[in-house]
């Protein structure tokens, strides 16, 4: 098992009625102003909105709102939330909503309390030194931003999406009450599981590991379980059990739990689904299915004792002589789920349809935003990225 350093400081209230506590939890932060952040419009829709502000209330406590926040989250709203947060003199954001606006929180998190400009510690220049605390109401499982330690912005100019990560933006609390979950749209739902299951990939497909049955267990485990949860899902959107499991794993699946020991994660799929996600606007989570089989075909015998290992454990493929073959089946299996809950597993079937042209920039992007190289299953040159990209159309 390879060294790790485990730091998840966020506090979990989970359940029924739990947004409730809400304003308890902001109270409990001794924050004199608070920021309201919100999306598109689901959390008005379904008046969660209006309990939140009343559990804000009942604990007198002061909050500016600002709402707008659209997946794939931008620049532009950060600079206006940095400039309302400063103008308010506000001493914590609370994120209601899902990986876009806590993301968004971050950002103007931490440019509220750093000098010049936020973008930069998204574009790699410096490091910040401090971040507003963030508090989150969870509305989707999907990207695991309530407990993790990243942000992912994308600057309008260029379509430009970059992460960031720092363990200063992990989250204060996340209040996660599964049944906010019931009103997505099945997409939105089987993007979010995609997602989940992709975080916990891209920390098992490693090279650098060594021995980590007990992460092993875990990470299979928690595949396991959202597969079989997306699919009851799929056909009983209002399944409480089958929203808690996802909604639980989505958090445990980016937190680091599943990474420990694992001597280094991959992210190489998230890495080229940021440039398609930057540039045509897509849901993160389908834009990883679209790229996933292609990916792993390309690196599967570069990391071929854990695809054995996942094709067997996960995707229950008897274990066969040869353990290319065996992989091979794991991958499609994968592929086979993904279909079985409507994503797309390539870039056609995700809407796009790409020229040569449209994939060298795609590659090329992949290559400045990653500084040259991606993954630990197998290292990705730019000639590598555009190879996937060609391979996904
Ligand atoms: O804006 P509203 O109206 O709320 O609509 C949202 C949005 O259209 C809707 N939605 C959310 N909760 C809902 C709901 N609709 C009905 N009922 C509800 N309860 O769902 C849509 C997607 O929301 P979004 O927040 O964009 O989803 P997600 O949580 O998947 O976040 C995606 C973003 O997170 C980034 C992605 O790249 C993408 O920008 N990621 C962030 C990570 C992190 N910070 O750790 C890691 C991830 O790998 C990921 O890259
Ligand atoms: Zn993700």
């Amino acid at each position: 098992m390879a060294n790790f350093n485990f730091f998840a400081p966020t506090q979990v209230v989970f359940g029924k009625g739990a947004e409730r506590q809400t304003g308890a939890l902001v109270k409990a932060q001794n924050c004199r102003k608070v920021l309201l952040h919100y999306g598109g419009g689901s959390a008005q829709r379904s008046e969660l909105l209006d309990r939140i502000r009343e559990s804000l209330r009942t604990e007198q406590i002061e909050f500016a709102e600002l709402g707008g926040v659209v997946p794939n989250p931008r620049l532009s709203l950060v600079y206006e939330g940095i400039e309302l947060c400063k103008r308010e003199q506000i001493e914590f954001i609370l994120a209601v909503g899902g990986g876009s606006v806590i993301d968004s929180s971050k950002a103007i998190g931490y440019g509220v309390v750093n000098d010049g400009d936020v973008w930069d510690f998204y574009d790699r220049r410096r490091q910040a030194s401090a971040c507003l605390p963030v508090g989150v109401v969870l509305t989707i499982a999907a990207a695991g931003s309530e407990m993790s330690n990243s942000s992912v912005i994308t600057k309008e100019d260029g379509g430009i999406k970059r992460g960031y990560s720092s363990n200063l933006c992990r989250p204060k609390f996340a209040v996660m009450n599964p049944e906010l979950t019931m009103t997505l749209p099945h997409y939105q739902t089987a993007s979010g599981c995609t997602d989940i299951m992709m975080h916990t990939m891209e920390r098992y497909f490693t090279n650098n590991g060594g021995n980590m049955e007990l992460t092993d267990g875990i990470a299979e485990a928690l595949l396991r379980t959202v597969m079989k949860n997306a699919v009851i899902l799929h056909r009983d959107p209002n399944n409480y059990e089958a929203r808690a499991e996802v909604m639980w794993a989505g958090s445990l699946s980016h937190n680091g739990l599943t990474g420990c020991g694992n001597g280094g994660d991959d992210f190489s799929v998230h890495a080229l689904e940021h440039e398609l996600s930057g540039m045509y606007d897509v849901a993160h989570g389908a834009g990883l299915a679209a790229l996933w089989g292609s990916w792993a075909r390309y690196v599967y015998r570069d990391c071929l004792h854990r695809f054995v290992k996942f094709a067997v454990n996960v995707m229950d493929v008897p274990a066969g002589a040869d353990s290319e073959a065996t992989a091979r089946k794991g991958i499609e299996a994968m592929e086979n789920f993904l279909r079985s809950i409507e994503m797309p597993v390539s870039l056609r079937e995700l809407g796009l349809s790409l020229s040569e042209n449209n994939l060298r920039l795609l590659a090329q992007k992949c290559g400045i935003a990653t500084g040259g190289t991606k993954g630990s299953a197998k290292k990705l040159h730019e000639a590598d990225m555009l190879e996937i990209y060609r391979m996904a159309l």
